[in-house]
């Protein structure tokens, strides 16, 4: 088996580890999947160097777990116009369908081609003649041609993680087309689902004229032959269930349950983004306690919502508008006794988060885009088989479309509509045990067989048949 050569913005260092909710699925994932095949996890430490203005390739090396981990710092301009900036200002909320919050300024833009440049430099004397390179998500996007042009002839993937815009969204981004001409040196592009990548080939098509195979996802241009293909990402599986069995779980799960004591709990967590659809969640929730004022005292809710890229001036306004929310509702729905909102700004580890999940009857994920959310799969996986909660899905998250099984499966809503979420509410709390279980089980085969070791083995085994030549 080829060694893996992994590529992305953050490293998961062992000190870092554990706080699944702030890291996101990402960090988990590839860590299983180095662990897997043997290799090198490049990419940004997450911390800034001495020198405010210049990044240069000072790697640090960790060897912990299986996994040799490659970090460098940044420079503050570097996480200032590539991180802060053309990721998280420009990009994020243009792939997110955000043109109201997306800026286009060229100085972000030409940091963003800056610190590819310097990845490029500094993971290319890694790099050994037979390893498999895959690099991941919208801060890298450019990544494989710099690797080229620095003489990498290795087989190169790449894999989003978050949605690829339609056309007419993606064509507001100056320069898109030097953007896209940059993934054609990669063999393999992943998607989250059949969704984001018709929306890519569409997009070489029309507006780069090249010639697109839509059954196997060819794309030919100028004398480059990519495929691009969907790869829905999966839980670890057998880490989640291990973590399941600790103490640490059980202590979780009982400190909700007495908490809560006769009342259902209903659980969301996300990173505090304006992709995750928190106000109009609690906008949801707030209907149905309008709808049905006699349920207050038998539901409580549970955000769990660590900040995120807290300095970028969106999260901040999310930030304010979230706590304004929930302020609101609980400010005229509390008793002295009670409190229907519990709005948490902090992450909780992989155990404590199967301890919540197993102790809420209702799980609540409504983003207005996601490319897939982990966190859906999470809920499901940690449901007991015989009393399970009731998942309520956006429709617009990627893992919509393996959880919605033939009417069954998730309980579907359109995340901007108030009275979808508060109807679903009212369903899940009435919803007999046989049909909770039947829409479990239709739900945890997928989640447990297309987990991450299964997309990593068949990301990766389809990057190696690439080239056959
Ligand atoms: O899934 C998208 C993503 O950007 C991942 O790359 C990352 O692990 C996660 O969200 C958290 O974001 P950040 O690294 O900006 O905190």
């Amino acid at each position: 088996m080829e060694r893996l050569v992994v590529i992305s913005n953050r490293v998961a260092v062992p000190k870092a580890r554990g706080a699944a909710g702030a890291q996101g699925g990402l960090a988990g994932a590839l860590n299983a999947a180095l662990k897997d095949h043997g290799g090198i996890w490049f990419g940004w430490s997450g911390q800034e160097s001495d020198d405010s203005d210049d990044t240069d390739c000072n790697i640090h090396l960790q060897r912990s777990d299986g996994v040799t981990t490659a970090t460098i710092d940044l420079s503050s301009r570097d996480i200032d116009e590539y991180y802060n900036g053309y990721a998280n200002a420009t990009l994020w909320p243009l792939f997110h369908y955000r043109l109201d919050l997306t800026q286009y300024e060229r100085e972000t833009a030409k940091g963003y081609e800056r610190v590819n440049e310097l990845f490029a430099e500094c993971v290319s004397p890694l790099i050994e003649p037979d390893d498999l390179i895959w690099v991941h998500d919208y801060h890298l996007l450019p990544l494989g041609e710099r690797l080229r042009a620095r003489g990498i002839k290795n087989r190169i993937g790449f894999f989003l993680h978050i949605p690829w815009p339609p056309t007419r969204l993606f064509v507001s981004l100056p320069f898109h087309e030097r953007l896209v001409r940059t993934m054609l040196d990669y063999d393999l592009i992943g998607f989250q689902n059949d969704e984001w990548r018709e929306s890519f080939l569409h997009y070489c098509r029309k507006e780069l004229g090249a010639e697109v195979e839509e059954a196997t996802g060819t794309i030919r241009f100028e004398g480059r032959t990519v495929i691009a293909r969907a790869y829905p990402i999966g839980i670890d599986w057998d880490h989640f269930q291990a973590q399941g069995q600790t103490d640490e779980a059980a202590h979780a799960e009982q400190r909700l349950l007495s908490s809560t004591r006769d009342r259902t709990a209903m659980i969301g967590v996300d990173r505090l983004d304006y992709s995750k659809g928190l106000p109009e969640r609690i906008d949801g929730i707030s209907r149905f306690f309008d709808q049905h004022p006699e349920c207050v005292r038998d539901l409580v809710f549970i955000q769990i919502a660590p900040p995120s890229r807290e300095d970028v001036e969106s999260y901040q306004h999310i930030r304010a508008l979230l706590e304004q929310k929930a302020g609101q509702i609980n400010g005229a729905r509390s008793e002295v006794d009670l409190v229907p909102i519990r709005y948490v700004n902090r992450g909780y580890s992989h155990a404590e988060l199967f301890g919540f999940f197993r102790a809420a009857k209702i799980g609540l994920v409504t983003p207005l885009r996601d490319g897939m959310n982990l966190v859906a799969k999470e809920y499901v996986a940690a449901q007991d088989p015989e009393d399970p909660g009731v998942l309520i899905l956006s429709r617009f998250a990627g893992a919509a479309q393996q959880l919605e099984v033939d009417g069954a499966g998730a309980v579907m809503v359109n995340p901007y509509s108030p009275d979808d979420i508060a109807q679903a509410i009212g369903l899940a709390l009435d919803m007999p045990l046989q049909e909770r279980k039947a829409r479990y089980e239709a739900m945890i085969g997928t989640i447990r067989a297309d987990n991450v070791q299964a997309w990593t083995d068949s990301f990766c085994s389809d990057l190696a048949a690439t080239r056959p030549d």
